[in-house]
């Protein structure tokens, strides 16, 4: 075991705070004890890069119960929690580099930490591990079956790799599985990314204009929950499908040059860059909260806001306020990074459950095709997605309706008509 973490003495509160996520991710649980004598991962190294949560603790302990040998690294400078970090290491003998607040360098050594154990297969988020082994493959991909990817910005660069024949290996896009971008992204995100806004500003919704940009899967989920708490809610996009959609669940829709002057709360939730940039920042009113939920930092240009600032100075841990040319101020939480993990904890474990186990299932499926696949981006199996909803169903003790014999076949015969 190697590591490199903040601080190991904070285990016993990452160990509770482990505990309490497995007690509220059964189908992942459900796994790990179908597998934990068979041991089908034994012998292979999975190598993630993925926020260090206690979610992420429940998939890191149910690979390492299959059998793996599991080398981490955090996906984003500023989500690691140290407490789990610590408990991963001293309670689980993993092997973990991450810690919160790292610098771009430690950042990139981490990962390359990861890659030194040769993996046999990868979880990535984001696709910054993906990407730096294969600038490396000569070197560490001695093993490599393939890998996974979580995120919609993650599964996009990596089309980008595979568009230019560059990919080198299989990946599995767990983010386009339905168990986990209608749930996870939505819900998800929706719920956690206002509580990372209103732990960091204790900011009351109700009464406030939210700009949320972009009507995704994330943006779909964020702009409900703030108009559930009482804001009204205006939606930036640039697919006229998506805009189309938020104006018919009830959202005002503007371009961001008009929606800049009327919100109090601006939400990136993108995938893309500078969605927020100086000619938006220009025209905002004196105190408003801007945040980013999407997976990079570049969806709010801070170098822009940086260049209309005479000063800036930390109002706490993740706020961060600008003092404008133009006397006014600008309240930038988590650095602009996402802010559910920066000044929240991440999305609930109930939603992380789905994803894990699509996660976990996938290791298996690249296990089990080791040697038949392309390289190329795979989808997830039809036949996982429907098995991870009976599971989840059945954990929150709900059952459903079956097709009868007669319904079925009505379903698939062109015969019955008026
Ligand atoms: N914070 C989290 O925990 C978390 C969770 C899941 C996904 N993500 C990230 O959130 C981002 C969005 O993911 P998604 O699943 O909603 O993607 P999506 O593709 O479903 O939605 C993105 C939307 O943004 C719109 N868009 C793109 N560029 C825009 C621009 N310049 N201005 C306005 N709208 C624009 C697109 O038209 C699309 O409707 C990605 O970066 C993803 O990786 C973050």
């Amino acid at each position: 075991m190697e590591y490199r973490i903040k601080d190991i003495s904070l285990s016993d509160k990452g160990k509770k705070k482990i505990e309490w996520a497995e007690s509220h991710m059964p189908v992942l649980l459900s796994l790990k004890k179908k597998y934990e004598e068979s041991k089908p991962l034994k012998g292979l190294v999975v190598g993630g890069c993925l926020h260090v949560t206690k979610e992420t603790a429940v998939l890191t302990k149910t690979l390492a119960a299959a059998g793996a040998t599991v080398a981490w690294s955090g996906c984003n400078p500023l989500s690691t929690n140290d407490d789990i970090a610590a408990s991963l290491v001293k309670d689980e003998g993993l092997s973990v580099f991450a810690s919160r607040g790292v610098t771009n360098k430690e950042y990139y050594d981490d990962i390359y930490s990861v890659l030194k154990f040769n993996p046999d297969i990868t979880i990535d988020d984001g696709a910054d591990l993906t990407i730096e082994f294969h600038k490396n493959l000569d070197k560490y991909g001695k093993n490599i079956i393939g890998g996974t990817e979580e995120t919609t910005t993650g599964v996009l660069r990596l089309k980008a790799l595979e568009t230019n024949s560059k990919l080198g290996y299989p990946i599995i896009a767990v983010n386009d599985a339905e168990t986990k971008h209608d749930f996870d992204n939505v819900y998800g995100t929706g719920q956690s990314a206002l509580d990372g806004i209103i732990r960091a500003t204790n900011v009351l919704l109700s009464g406030k204009t939210v700009v949320v940009a972009g009507y995704g899967h994330v943006g779909k989920g964020i702009a409900s929950r703030a108009r559930g708490l009482g804001a009204s809610v205006i939606v930036t996009e640039v697919d006229p499908i998506n805009a189309l959609k938020a104006r018919m669940d009830g959202y005002t829709v503007k371009p961001m040059e008009e929606a800049a002057s009327s919100g109090d709360i601006f939400i990136t939730s993108t995938g893309c860059k500078d969605v927020i940039a100086r000619k938006h920042v220009e025209k905002m009113k004196n105190g408003v909260l801007l945040a980013n939920a999407g997976h990079f930092n570049v969806e709010i240009s801070i170098d822009d806001i940086k260049e209309l600032s005479y000063e800036s100075k930390k109002i706490n841990e993740n706020v961060e306020q600008f003092l404008l040319k133009n006397n006014n101020k600008i309240n930038l939480i988590g650095e602009g990074r996402l802010v559910n993990l920066v000044a929240a904890e991440g999305h609930p474990s109930e939603v992380m459950d789905m994803s894990f186990a699509n996660q976990f299932l996938s290791v298996l499926y690249l296990l089990k095709n080791k040697g038949t696949l392309e390289n190329k981006i795979y989808k997830i199996d039809r036949e996982q997605d429907i098995m991870i909803a009976r599971l989840k169903l059945e954990s929150m003790g709900i059952s459903i309706d079956k097709l009868s014999e007669n319904q079925s076949k009505y379903l698939n015969e062109y015969g019955e008509g008026t």
